[in-house]
């Protein structure tokens, strides 16, 4: 019964063309259906096309096609240092981080570190576990308050190379422009304070023995820049983290708020309106703001999905990218980092005197 059910479901031949009878006409009849699916599809992506074309301009459209592909469209992946160096414009931050294997994975080529955040090791093991050549890395290392002394400067260099398991640093920053001696805690060294360039001159020599690639500053305000550079530099600083002056390079650290701010930053109906009109998150749009404003932008995340979100970078439409200058112009700057009066200081680092 069941053979002889089969057997009669075969298709029957046709004698002049050798094709078999149902077999034909089931191709000829899906030959038809797909040639219809086929048309109505050609005609709603053009549909689609010619609406998003009228809706947005052709530009834009192409654009909005292009948003997806996680590349960083027209915005710089790089900058270029006086050395000739080049340092991605997008890094992760390790401050209040540990392993980091996860952002060389997705990509991340610029690792902003720090003596203090005291995870150097666990960021050299992620190094020294991940498939990315040295040299298609940039490192960057901050000198801590403690070690501004010329004869001190050296041996908190090495310390930080061997627990990054390499020879040498792309960036070296004099993490804050205060100096503490080594004895007792935040204990203020004021010549070295009021005076940097005997740091400096250690730096420079640091670099010329190929220990550093590109020196720079962090939390220097213009006045104190101004100070470190009125000396005969042989190296002019190539960033400073986050102030701003005089043509360097600048780094934005805290670029989301920091922990205690990511929230409200994230919430700026701005920040919204420009993420949604787009399709990207609100830490897309402020971290492609950053980037679009030339400076370098050091997001900070332990969260896998965050940290390969905040790599994808876009250009934003200059309207949009206005909306977001007016905003954050329209109020006096907010700062969430400055350790004065947790260090006791006897004046306000931005500030100065
Ligand atoms: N030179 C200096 O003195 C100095 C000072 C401060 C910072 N820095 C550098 O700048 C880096 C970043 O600064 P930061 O850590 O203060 O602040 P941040 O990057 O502005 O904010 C980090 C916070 O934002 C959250 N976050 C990250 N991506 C997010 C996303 N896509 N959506 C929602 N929330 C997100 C993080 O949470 P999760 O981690 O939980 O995902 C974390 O709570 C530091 O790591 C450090 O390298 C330098």
């Amino acid at each position: 019964m069941l053979f002889s059910q089969q057997y009669q479901q075969l298709p029957t031949v046709d004698k002049q063309t050798g094709e078999r009878d149902s077999f034909r006409k089931d191709t000829r009849k899906r030959g038809f259906c797909l040639r219809a699916i086929a048309i109505i599809a050609i005609m709603w992506a053009s549909l689609t096309a010619a609406r998003m074309f009228r809706s947005k301009g052709f530009w834009s459209a192409c654009h909005g096609l292009q948003r997806n592909s996680s590349t960083l469209a027209q915005l710089p992946s790089h900058y270029t240092l006086p050395s000739g160096d080049k340092i991605p414009s997008v890094a992760l931050g390790v401050w209040q981080a540990s392993k980091g294997e996860t952002a060389l994975e997705v990509g991340y080529k610029h690792i902003d570190g720090a003596w203090i955040y005291r995870n150097e090791e666990e960021v050299g093991q992620a190094l020294k576990e991940s498939s990315v050549p040295r040299e298609e890395l940039w490192l960057t290392s901050k000198l801590w308050n403690t070690f501004h002394a010329p004869e001190d400067i050296e041996p908190a260099l090495d310390q930080s190379l061997s627990m990054l398991g390499t020879d040498y640093l792309d960036l070296y920053l004099i993490h804050w422009p205060v100096a503490f001696k080594k004895e007792g805690s935040n204990i203020l060294d004021e010549n070295l304070t009021a005076d940097p360039y005997p740091t400096w001159q250690k730096l420079e020599e640091l670099v010329d023995k190929g220990k550093i690639r590109n020196i720079g500053i962090s939390n220097f305000n213009i006045r104190r820049v101004q100070n470190l550079t009125a000396n005969k530099l042989k190296y002019q600083p190539a960033v400073n983290q986050w102030s701003k002056e005089n043509g360097l390079l600048l780094e934005a650290y805290s670029p989301l708020g920091s922990d205690k701010q990511v929230g409200q930053s994230l919430s700026v109906p701005e920040v919204k309106d420009v993420a949604s009109k787009l399709g990207i998150t609100p830490a897309q749009v402020l971290i492609s703001w950053h980037v679009q404003r030339g400076t370098i932008v050091l997001p900070k995340s332990v969260t896998p999905s965050r940290i390969l979100e905040n790599l994808n970078v876009f250009e934003l439409p200059q309207e949009d990218f206005e909306k977001l200058e007016t905003a954050a112009t329209s109020h006096p700057p907010q700062r969430v980092v400055n350790p004065s009066n947790g260090w006791k200081l006897p004046f306000d680092v931005f500030d100065g005197q």
